[in-house]
């Protein structure tokens, strides 16, 4: 899919249609187009964790996630997305790089997730990525080590609506040139 056309044609889904599994070959090639990112000195610290079973989706929508955000992801996959902290941004002896910190890890993640969730439109999906969710409960369902932060959660399926564009600021509201 061309570029400019791929990347009108993602958009946030929060209702995905029954009886439509995701391959495992698709997250890989989701996970593989995130791998393709930038990042800090390449420290590639994003990881992803994915639930792939309905009972496990189940049972994560229920214990991880507010049921503003549980309804929304009936029938899709969820991927977890998580960096490893105090590395992105900082160097060997464990002091910051500048003042942004983890920052730059948080900001590696996100060029990732963006990578995966065009990849996963272009395969013909939909995505919802969720800020909304319980950290602690992630943590303990996924078994997600101290060392890594928890960030979003990604759900991915296939489209049971056709959501409109929200609209976006004027263009020149947001950039200046000096
Ligand atoms: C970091 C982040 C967190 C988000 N969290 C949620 C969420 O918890 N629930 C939800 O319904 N949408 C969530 N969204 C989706 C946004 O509301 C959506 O991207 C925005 O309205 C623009 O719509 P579009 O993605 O179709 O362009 C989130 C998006 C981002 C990037």
């Amino acid at each position: 899919m061309e570029f400019q056309n791929l990347i009108e044609k993602r958009r946030t889904v929060r209702k995905y249609a029954a009886g439509n599994a995701v391959s495992k070959e698709d997250v890989l090639a989701m996970v593989k187009a995130a791998q393709e990112a930038p990042s800090w000195k390449n420290s590639q610290t994003g990881r992803y964790y994915c639930i792939m079973n309905e009972k496990d989706v189940a049972r994560f929508r229920e214990k991880c996630l507010p049921e503003m955000n549980a309804g929304k992801c009936e029938n899709a996959v969820l991927i977890v997305s998580t960096f490893v902290h105090n590395r992105a941004g900082f160097q060997r002896d464990g002091s910051a790089d500048n003042e942004l910190g983890n920052g730059w890890g948080c900001y590696d993640l996100g060029l990732q997730n963006e990578n995966l969730v065009l990849k996963a439109t272009e395969l013909g999906y939909g995505t919802l990525i969720m800020g909304i969710r319980d950290a602690d409960e992630i943590r303990e369902f996924c078994d997600v080590p101290e060392s890594e932060t928890v960030v979003a959660v990604i759900a991915v399926g296939v489209p049971g609506e056709e959501p409109g564009r929200p609209k976006r600021k004027e263009t020149g509201d947001i950039v200046k040139f000096l």
